[in-house]
């Protein structure tokens, strides 16, 4: 005789109303919904590689247009139209399909915070199950078939330029809330450490005349933040200088050190002696800041945050902070009151000043 709540014994007691059956009575969805999931990050991926969001934000378009624009055949698009729909990223109106305001503000090529740089290197680098069991049993960064990758930008510009483009999409919009929730009306010199396109320090020279910011960075890079400093006619203001923060001390005459997404990046030993030499080369009274999308102190999310720690396995040697981990890290390189600001999003900053 099956128990009850062995299968076979469920089925003359099923009810077409019940959520559940009787015998599976706990819901499976939220684990067959984890286990989809990733499918989403491909559509998306997809959608912006093939050029989906720029060609529908100039006008919605029929799925014939569609189709013609982007060269694909009509049962991947309509089965790639329906999963961006359910996913309320595009939608239809009669015959033809149009952006949802999301969509439109972060996912078209030239507007200002547009996420596609990031999302669209998912293509070549997606996480897969495969790199993160690597990962798990080797811990080490595989992206680049395990050299470093920021050896592999410095010897080729083109993949510098991508990984650039992906780092200022994503860091657009926290910088434009760093530069209103952070006074820098005491600040005339500011250091952005491995600052990349500048995307930081140019929202902070925006809103604050006052602050000169220089971009230390690998010379692959900086070639590319002098191209965004020039676009943004903040060339003056925003300077790019290349260096080396592991080999070399930090630059003198900055009153303040900006660290964005770059403590994520190396091991903490490595972290703590960057925030040593921040010390070292600031002067009485300045500033440092630590810029990095935050996990809870007790490890519980947010989950995008805790996610983005599986993709600094297979990227990078570093993960994702705590707010009092990096408290306790400024205090002892010998700065004092770290407060914690949100920026945007998932995005948090960390001050501390030199001398109390
Ligand atoms: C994750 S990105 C952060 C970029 C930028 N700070 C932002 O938040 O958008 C890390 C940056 O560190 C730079 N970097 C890596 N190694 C470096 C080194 N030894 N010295 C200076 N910069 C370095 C990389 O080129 C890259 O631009």
């Amino acid at each position: 005789m099956p128990s009850p709540t062995d299968p076979r014994s469920t089925r003359s007691r099923h009810r077409p109303d019940a959520p559940n059956p009787v015998g599976f009575p706990q819901d499976d969805r939220r684990i067959y919904d984890y286990y989809i999931a990733g499918r989403q990050s491909a559509a998306l991926a997809v959608a912006v590689r093939a050029g989906l969001f720029d060609l529908l934000d100039v006008s919605p378009r029929p799925e014939t247009e569609i189709r013609e624009h982007l060269g694909c055949a009509a049962r991947p698009l309509r089965a790639l139209l329906a999963a961006l729909i359910a996913m309320d990223i595009v939608r239809r109106d009669g015959d033809r399909y149009e952006l949802t305001p999301d969509a439109s503000s972060y996912l078209v090529e030239g507007k200002p915070g547009w996420l596609g740089g990031l999302i669209d290197l998912e293509v070549e680098h997606f996480l897969s199950p495969r790199a993160l069991l690597d990962a798990l049993q080797r811990d080490e960064s595989s992206v680049y078939r395990g050299q470093d990758p920021w050896e592999a930008h410095a010897e080729d510009p083109e993949k510098a330029r991508r990984f650039t483009r992906a780092m200022h999409s994503i860091s657009e919009r926290p910088a434009a809330g760093l530069a209103e929730v952070v006074d820098f009306s005491g600040v005339t010199n500011l250091l952005d450490v491995g600052g990349g396109s500048g995307a930081i320090s140019l929202a902070i020279a925006r809103v604050w005349p006052n602050v000169r910011c220089t971009v230390w960075d690998l010379e692959v890079v900086c070639a590319v933040a002098r191209e965004y400093a020039d676009a943004a006619g903040l060339a003056e203001r925003v300077i790019a200088r290349p260096g080396d923060m592991f080999a070399e001390p930090f630059p003198l005459r900055h009153d303040a050190v900006l660290l964005s997404q770059i403590l994520h990046d190396w091991p903490p030993e490595k972290g703590a002696l960057l925030l040593e030499k921040a010390h070292a080369a600031l002067p009485d009274g300045g500033i440092v800041l630590i810029h990095e999308k935050l996990v809870a102190d007790d490890g519980r999310g947010p989950l995008a945050n805790a996610l983005v720690n599986l993709d600094m396995l297979v990227w990078t040697e570093g993960q994702q902070y705590d707010e009092r981990t990096l408290a306790a890290m400024l205090a002892n390189a010998g700065f004092a009151a770290a407060e914690t600001r949100r920026t945007a999003g998932y995005w948090s900053v960390v001050t501390a000043r030199k001398g109390g």
